[in-house]
């Protein structure tokens, strides 16, 4: 990620209730929403022995689906503002930490599930992404 990209996230005008906002707009977006969280926890199954990472994990919308069902949640968010609020609401084996999905700081494998959800500047970098997702 180059440096107006990263001051770009760094100093994103959006903000954890925004998003929270942004869902319930319409009955529409408050449906797909939905379906999406239902979609990925199908997935995802959590489970006490899961170590998951939320890649994008924004306000946690994901992570507080996953961590009810014991599982482990590390979440990575570019804005700080994201991270603050996550440390602050989320119930649960919640560790939170502020980084460039392009450079992840885990040792590869420490992961058994990853989500990254609505996390858009991923269509511009994605061999990058994958790489740095995959390996941990
Ligand atoms: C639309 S929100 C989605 C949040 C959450 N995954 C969800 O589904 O509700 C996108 C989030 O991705 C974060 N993000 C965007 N690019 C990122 C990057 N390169 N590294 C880490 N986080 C990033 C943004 O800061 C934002 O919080």
């Amino acid at each position: 990620m180059g440096n107006v990209h990263r001051y770009y996230y760094e100093h994103q005008p959006w903000t954890p209730a925004s998003w929270q906002e942004c869902y319930k707009q319409t009955r529409f977006g408050e449906y797909t929403a939905e379906r999406e969280l239902t979609v990925i926890e199908e997935l995802l199954d959590p489970g006490p022995d899961d170590v998951i990472l939320d890649a994008g994990c924004g306000y946690g919308r994901v992570t507080e689906r996953l961590l009810p069902q014991g599982a482990k949640v590390v979440g990575v968010d570019i804005s700080r503002k994201m991270i603050a609020h996550c440390d602050r609401e989320l119930q649960g084996d919640f560790a939170g930490a502020i980084a460039d999905i392009a450079r992840l700081p885990f040792c590869d494998g420490s992961f058994n599930k990853i989500v990254c959800a609505g996390v858009w500047s991923m269509w511009n970098l994605p061999s990058k992404w994958f790489e740095s997702l995959l390996a941990s």
